[in-house]
């Protein structure tokens, strides 16, 4: 048994909107230093769930989140919480790179300089550090003022990842990072993925189960039963791929 202590615990977690539920009593414990992969059909809540984790439902107007996620212990939503502090420290990794019409190094340190005010040689340092650890450095220390939206989509992801750690995250959320990239920038995301939990935490929601072997260590299947996004089974990557006695799990790793 893994004695490390859960960095995130969801209890009873449910997201609706006014007409229906989304997702339904979601409990689960996410322990430091791994990647949790979250896997399930299209509309299952995967998102939904991940964009809980770091209050990111906050941002969509008629959704309605109960239950609890707690952060070491502390609820996300308890009064007085800073949900930008919260994002810093609970970082995501979108399906498609969202780069700002600026310069690389802007695009780096976007998220850094809203949390604090920091001199000249901090933020060289910083964007210098976040770049390496996303492994993006070599390929654009010579061209830092460019614009961002001059780089290769793979490049732009691995700028947008050096963007979150920037802020230096405990927990990076990742929704199907790699969807929109080529093999080669695949395997690249997936290489840092096993170097950052090193680090970090990686919450991964990925339809890719060779991904999902890969880099993940513990697994939770998202289904729907009932109309409703349910967490039908967790553990390790290989214990839950072959739940062949959960219908919805056989049906889905049947069907990759
Ligand atoms: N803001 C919203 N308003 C109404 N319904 C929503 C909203 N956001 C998500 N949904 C619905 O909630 C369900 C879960 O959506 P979600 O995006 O979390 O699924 P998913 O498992 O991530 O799917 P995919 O694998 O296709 O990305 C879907 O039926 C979706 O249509
Ligand atoms: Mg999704």
């Amino acid at each position: 048994m893994d004695k490390r202590p859960n960095i995130l615990q969801t209890s009873q977690l449910s997201v609706s909107v006014p007409s229906r539920t989304l997702v339904r009593d979601v409990t689960v414990g996410i322990t430091e230093n791994q990647v949790f992969g979250l896997i399930g059909p299209s509309g299952a809540g995967k998102s939904t769930v991940l964009r809980a984790l770091n209050r990111m439902t906050d941002l969509v107007p008629g959704l309605k989140v109960t239950g609890d996620v707690q952060l070491h212990g502390r609820s996300i939503f308890a009064p007085g919480t800073d949900a930008n502090a919260l994002r810093a420290k609970v970082g995501m990794l979108f399906q498609q790179p969202v780069v700002f019409p600026a310069s690389i190094v802007d695009n780096v340190l976007f998220g850094a300089r809203r949390l604090q005010s920091l001199s000249k040689s901090v933020q060289a340092e910083l964007a210098e550090s976040a770049l390496q650890e996303a492994a993006l450095w070599s390929e654009v220390k010579d061209r830092l003022k460019a614009p961002a939206a001059k780089l290769s989509v793979g490049q732009q992801q691995r700028l947008c990842l050096a963007r979150a750690l920037a802020t230096k995250p405990e927990v990076i959320l990742m929704d199907e990072p790699t969807s929109a990239l080529d093999p080669r920038s695949t395997e690249a995301i997936e290489a840092l993925i096993k170097r950052l939990k090193s680090r970090h935490t990686i919450v991964l929601v990925t339809h890719n189960l060779r991904q999902a072997r890969n880099v993940g260590d513990q697994l939770a299947f998202i289904g729907v039963r009932d109309g409703v996004g349910q967490l039908l089974c967790e553990g390790t990557v290989e214990s839950v791929l072959n739940r062949t006695d959960v219908a919805e799990v056989d049906e889905y790793v049947c069907c990759q």
